[in-house]
């Protein structure tokens, strides 16, 4: 059986792709738990939990030289934009330092790796007016999270071009489903607005705050459709060594969610405004021709997406 390690596995894109992954192949999973739960990742026999931080060298060598993997896919990190902006020293410690540790072990140990697939994301073009977001766009990172995840993503990319790893990186856009943490303020803003929802029906507090006046626009990808899109290009030929956007090239407002949500749930969701977050993006929505190129389509529209997550909980 193929051997896939998935760092951050314990979280909402990794478990998610563990769970996947799992049903053919045997799943390593190294996560902190700092955001991901174990729970995340069910009673799979085929999956096999290592708590620790992806910034442990020691841990991470004893992964790496205990095993060789078939795929690696590198999903650990500071997920929050916000919380790079708050605490930059900690967070390039996970979002950047641990990816050139892993590139580096896996040059010297993984022999057989037929590819490492790195978790970037949309951050890295910033507020730069052209939309969609092609791949070639102008990159203008306005957070560490950003730079740090731009910067990562060149390395994984150099690292087949100078030493024949095979790599290749995805540009996430905004991920949302179920069993993404909405405990943070610095969570998802789709995960807290359900949470918000389920606190409302419930008859507690549940008041969302937008962040700004609610315009601000994003492409939200539901998360069956984004693990269709770490495997396909994990097993294309033609991805070696390249990135890929992975949305869905619509942009949503978070004033459309709302009102989306507010029908799906029967409740209006109580709402108050609070200042826009610093290095928060207006506007963004990707062009996926290339990632279409491999055979990507997307199953679930927004308003779809939005329901089969709403079920989901209820
Ligand atoms: P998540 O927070 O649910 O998952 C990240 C996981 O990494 C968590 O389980 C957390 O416990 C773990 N982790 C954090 N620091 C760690 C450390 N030092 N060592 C080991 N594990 C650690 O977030 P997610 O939404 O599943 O994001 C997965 C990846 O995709 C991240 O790299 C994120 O930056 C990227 N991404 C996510 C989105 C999105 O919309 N969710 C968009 C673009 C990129
Ligand atoms: C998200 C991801 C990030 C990813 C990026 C790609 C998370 C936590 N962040 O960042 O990993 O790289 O997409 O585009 O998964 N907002 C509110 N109220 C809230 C929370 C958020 O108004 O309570 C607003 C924010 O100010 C922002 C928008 O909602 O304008 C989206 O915020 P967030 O979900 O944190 O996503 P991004 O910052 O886009």
């Amino acid at each position: 059986m193929e051997k896939v390690l998935i760092t951050g596995g314990a979280g909402f894109i990794g478990s998610t792709l563990a769970k996947r992954v799992a049903m053919g192949s045997e799943v390593y999973v190294v996560d902190d738990l700092s955001m991901g739960k174990l729970s995340n990742l069910g009673k799979q026999p085929n999956i096999h939990f290592i708590e620790g931080s992806v910034t442990d060298e020691k841990l991470m060598s004893e992964v790496l030289t205990d095993h060789q993997f078939d795929y690696i896919f590198h999903l650990a990190a500071i997920a929050s934009v916000a919380d790079s902006v708050a605490r930059p020293v900690e967070t390039h410690k996970v979002n950047f330092d641990s990816v050139l540790l892993l590139l580096e072990m896996c040059r010297e140990k993984q022999k057989q790796l037929k590819r490492l697939v790195f978790s970037s994301s949309a951050a890295v073009y910033g507020d730069e007016a052209t939309l969609p977001k092609q791949e070639e766009s102008v990159i203008r990172p306005l957070t560490p999270y950003a730079v740090d995840k731009f910067a990562a993503e060149q390395y994984v990319l150099d690292y087949q071009h100078l030493y024949g790893l095979p790599t290749s990186a995805v540009r996430f856009f905004n991920v949302y489903g179920p069993n993404q943490n909405p405990d943070s303020p610095y969570s998802g803003v789709i995960s807290i607005m359900i949470d918000k929802y389920q606190k409302t029906m419930r008859g507690e507090k549940g008041e969302f705050t937008i962040f700004g006046d609610g315009s601000q626009s994003r492409d939200f990808i539901y998360i069956d459709d984004v693990v269709d899109a770490l495997l396909l290009v994990a097993r294309s030929d033609q991805s070696l060594g390249r990135q890929y956007n992975v949305g869905t090239g619509v942009k949503t407002t978070l004033l459309d969610l709302i009102e989306s949500l507010n029908a799906i749930f029967s409740v209006a969701l109580p709402v108050i405004h609070g200042q826009a977050r610093s290095g928060d993006i207006k506007e963004s929505y990707a062009d996926i021709s290339k990632l279409r190129g491999l055979g990507f389509s997307d199953k679930y529209t927004v308003s779809e997406g939005l329901r089969k997550y709403a079920d989901s909980i209820k």
